[in-house]
């Protein structure tokens, strides 16, 4: 069986963020309840002509430029996506044409909920292993926008971006062990979005409890009753639809490997949990703490994180890894960080793009909402007005056909 997993990495994201302590204000809600009860410091807000095409087309060029991949290498494209621009096109073919990919490509759309990209890289990682790729590569693009409403629960828990990986049989950053991949599956309402909205609706305390339920059963199916993982550990990565969301999974996996549950004030007293939690989890969750939620990409983006932090002490390191998506599906897997992974870290590393963002003050971010929700119909979107300039934005539907260009 070939070595596969991640060999380039690359994030894209909206020009525009919202600081949690504004919101929190707007909403006479503690600050402290949103940056140390959720702990966010920032959402990441599109506008109407950033959707989920151009986050994915600017992500998969900067993995393939970054990386030094041609185009024509790509011979699968997966959009992992749960915020798609059409009910029936996949927002992978856009992505394909405006990459420039060859048209003896496999291109397709992986929805489910959050776990879309994780579905989209382990298929690569069979897709190779089958050897149909014929030493050919696949990108691999979580792209979505999370969107709860104005006052609502969920409206803290929001963001938006994109993370592009390409996958192939010689990983120069990540190996997943084909042996360690454990997946999971349950029927439960604990996050949806009907057709007709284009809100997400949640019930948010019970989608935690599911996703704890998941991490359960998807870690069992991987590595089995195994109760001494964690110490041999370097990295535990989580789906991070919020940051403290991280710290209630690690606790899970800590009361796996102790045999028994513990109460929030144990929690609170536990100092080998706080312990764990710094050593493993909190040094790469920072990059989710200013975007937010970026559903499909949110777990790759603490990947990101991990490795624009690796020194070569990293190489040959595990990392653990948890997908989770509503409704629901996860998978939990192992990595290893390949030799040479830290003359990378440039390369992936997203700060210039976040340093150069435009802070929103609320009555911006409450006017691009509206706006957003009529973006779609709009026959001329000017990108200037949003105070856009370099880049591929959505300018419009014409005939009922998205328009995309470049500026
Ligand atoms: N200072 C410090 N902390 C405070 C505080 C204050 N003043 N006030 C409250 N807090 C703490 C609370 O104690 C709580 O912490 P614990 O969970 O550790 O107890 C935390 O802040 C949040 O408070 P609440 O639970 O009262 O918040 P809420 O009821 O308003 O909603 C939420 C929180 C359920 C996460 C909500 O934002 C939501 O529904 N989000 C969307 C759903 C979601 O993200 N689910 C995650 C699992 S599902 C998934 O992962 C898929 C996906 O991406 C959606």
């Amino acid at each position: 069986m070939p070595l596969t997993g991640i060999d380039a990495l690359a994030f894209a994201g909206p020009a525009s963020y919202l600081e949690m302590t504004d919101l929190a204000r707007a909403r006479n809600v503690d600050p402290s309840k949103y940056l140390v009860g959720l702990g966010q410091r920032r959402m990441a807000i599109a506008t109407p002509c950033e959707d989920t095409v151009t986050m994915a087309v600017e992500a998969g060029s900067k993995a393939l430029d970054n990386f030094d991949i041609d185009p024509g290498e790509i011979g699968t494209l997966i959009v992992g996506t749960e915020t798609g621009v059409d009910h029936s096109k996949p927002v992978a073919v856009y992505v394909h044409e405006l990459l420039g990919l060859d048209q003896r490509c496999r291109t397709f759309e992986t929805k489910h909920a959050c776990y879309g990209a994780m579905a989209g890289l382990t298929a690569s990682m069979d897709w190779i292993a089958s050897g149909r790729a014929r030493g050919r590569k696949a990108l691999v693009i979580a792209s979505d926008i999370a969107r709860y409403g104005l006052n609502t629960a969920g409206e803290p828990t929001q963001g938006a971006g994109a993370v592009a990986m390409a996958v192939s049989d010689t990983p120069r950053l990540l190996a997943i062990d084909p042996a360690r991949i454990g997946d999971y599956t349950r029927q439960v309402m604990d996050f949806w979005r009907p057709l007709y909205s284009k809100y997400a609706f949640a019930d948010g305390h019970y989608s935690i409890e599911c996703y704890l339920d998941a991490l359960v059963g998807a870690r069992l199916d991987a590595i089995g009753e195994c109760s001494e993982l964690l110490e041999s550990l370097t990295a535990c990565l989580y789906h991070v639809p919020f940051v403290k969301m991280a710290f209630k999974a690690h606790q899970r996996q800590m009361e796996i490997e102790l045999g028994t549950q513990i109460t929030r004030e144990q929690a609170a007293r536990w100092q080998a949990l706080d312990d764990s939690y710094q050593r493993l989890t909190a040094p790469w969750l920072s990059l989710n703490a200013d975007i937010g939620n970026i559903y499909t990409g949110s777990l790759f983006l603490a990947l990101i994180d991990l490795l624009r932090q690796a020194d070569n002490a990293f190489a040959g390191r595990e990392v653990s890894l948890f997908s989770y998506g509503s409704g629901c599906g996860a998978t939990y897997c192992i990595g290893t960080i390949s030799e040479g992974a830290d003359q990378w870290r440039d390369a992936l590393d997203p700060s210039e793009h976040l340093s150069t963002r435009r802070q929103l003050n609320i009555d911006e971010y409450e006017a691009l909402v509206l706006e957003t929700d009529n973006a779609d119909r709009q026959e001329k979107l000017e990108p200037s007005s949003f105070g856009l300039k370099d880049g591929l934005f959505y300018v419009g539907t014409r005939d009922h056909c998205r328009q995309y260009q470049r500026f």
